[in-house]
């Protein structure tokens, strides 16, 4: 745009200091043509679907073994339903995941490890869009919402909407998502089954936290925790439904059986807590110091208060923690 810019602004001075008038008209039709050429150039390039990675479950198995801690069942069933969407080159409706769990375990975090393994540009590719309901007109929203998913997966099928705080979420939003999610997801003509729809809330993160508390009092392992023990995948569900808030959300989309999958994030212990400051440690280039870690992570809240097995906030806020003790 800006060499569009000049190319306008040189033309202006051409014709201001051009004296002889058929110079001028050559000068400016050489200009105009110029233009209209820039123009198509740059809306080719801006309009231009960024490349796809050629999907690699290795990779997303490498990624998720790497990145995340403490969340066996996640990396399970998020590497397998991934995996066998991608290998798919025909899907009947499009993957539809809901993230569960209390505050800092992870949610955010996954997702953006799915985007990096499809999109080049990871979580910043333009076909991979973030919404957080904040108390927006819901009508209105829900009329821009509807137009921005189907123009986004018009443009480019393999397109990924995360869905930020869901529980929030009005019934009106809900129900525009709603067509766009089913077995037969063609809406005015576009197919919507190789998009990608996230959720994520705070919903069910107390029944999955009592669940893993209750391992921990019977002395089993966190690992024995599965998506079937004590049918954590229907308490969930029935948690959302019993949660007034979501209660909307649940007679939509469960009821309907839209959701693929309801993957639960358990409550991080205080060694996950240490590894999410390794990793800031990393990230920010500082020495990997494994006193501090254990130093920064024990400073975090713990439950129940006296046994202090479980994380308040996960891996929340872990990087400020950490900058309070650098050069200490
Ligand atoms: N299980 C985990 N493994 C590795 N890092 C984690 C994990 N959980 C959280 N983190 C780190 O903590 C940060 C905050 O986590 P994230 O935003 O994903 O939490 P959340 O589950 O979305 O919480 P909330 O419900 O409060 O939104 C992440 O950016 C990541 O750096
Ligand atoms: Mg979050």
């Amino acid at each position: 745009m800006k060499a569009l810019h000049l190319l306008l602004i040189l033309g202006s001075v051409i014709s201001i200091v051009s004296t002889d008038n058929e110079s001028m008209v050559v000068a400016g039709g050489l200009i105009i043509t110029t233009s209209v050429v820039l123009v198509s150039v740059v809306i080719y390039f801006t309009t231009q679907p960024e490349p796809l990675r050629t999907f690699n479950p290795a990779g997303l198995k490498s990624d998720l073994g790497q990145a995340l801690f403490g969340q066996h069942i996640v990396s399970d069933v998020v590497l397998k339903a991934v995996s066998s969407f991608m290998a798919d080159s025909n899907p009947n409706k499009p993957l539809v995941l809901s993230f569960h769990g209390t505050a800092g375990t992870g949610k955010n975090h996954v997702s953006k490890i799915i985007a990096r393994n499809l999109y080049t540009k990871g979580e910043n590719s333009k076909h991979v869009h973030t919404f957080i309901y904040d108390n927006q007109d819901p009508n209105a929203y829900s009329v821009w919402l509807k137009q921005f998913i189907h123009t986004s997966v018009e443009n480019f099928p393999r397109s990924t909407f995360i869905f930020d705080e869901m529980d929030k979420m009005q019934p009106q939003v809900i129900d525009v998502i709603k067509p766009f999610l089913d077995y037969n997801a063609h809406v005015n003509g576009v197919s919507f089954h190789k998009a990608i729809f996230i959720f994520l809330s705070n919903t069910g993160g107390k029944v999955i936290a009592d669940l893993a508390l209750d391992f921990w009092r019977e002395g089993r392992k966190r690992e024995e925790i599965k998506m079937h023990s004590r049918d954590l995948e229907i308490m969930i569900s029935e948690s959302i439904s019993k949660n007034e808030k979501s209660g909307f959300w649940h007679s939509s989309l469960i009821e309907h059986h839209l959701i693929d999958h309801f993957i639960p994030f358990l409550p991080l212990e205080l060694r996950h807590v240490r590894q999410c400051v390794l990793a800031e440690m990393y990230y920010l280039n500082k020495t990997l110091d494994a006193h501090l870690a254990d130093k920064v992570a024990r400073d975090m809240p713990f439950f129940p208060k006296i046994h202090r097995v479980f994380a308040e906030k996960g891996c929340k806020s872990v990087r400020q923690k950490l900058a309070l003790y650098v050069d200490e």
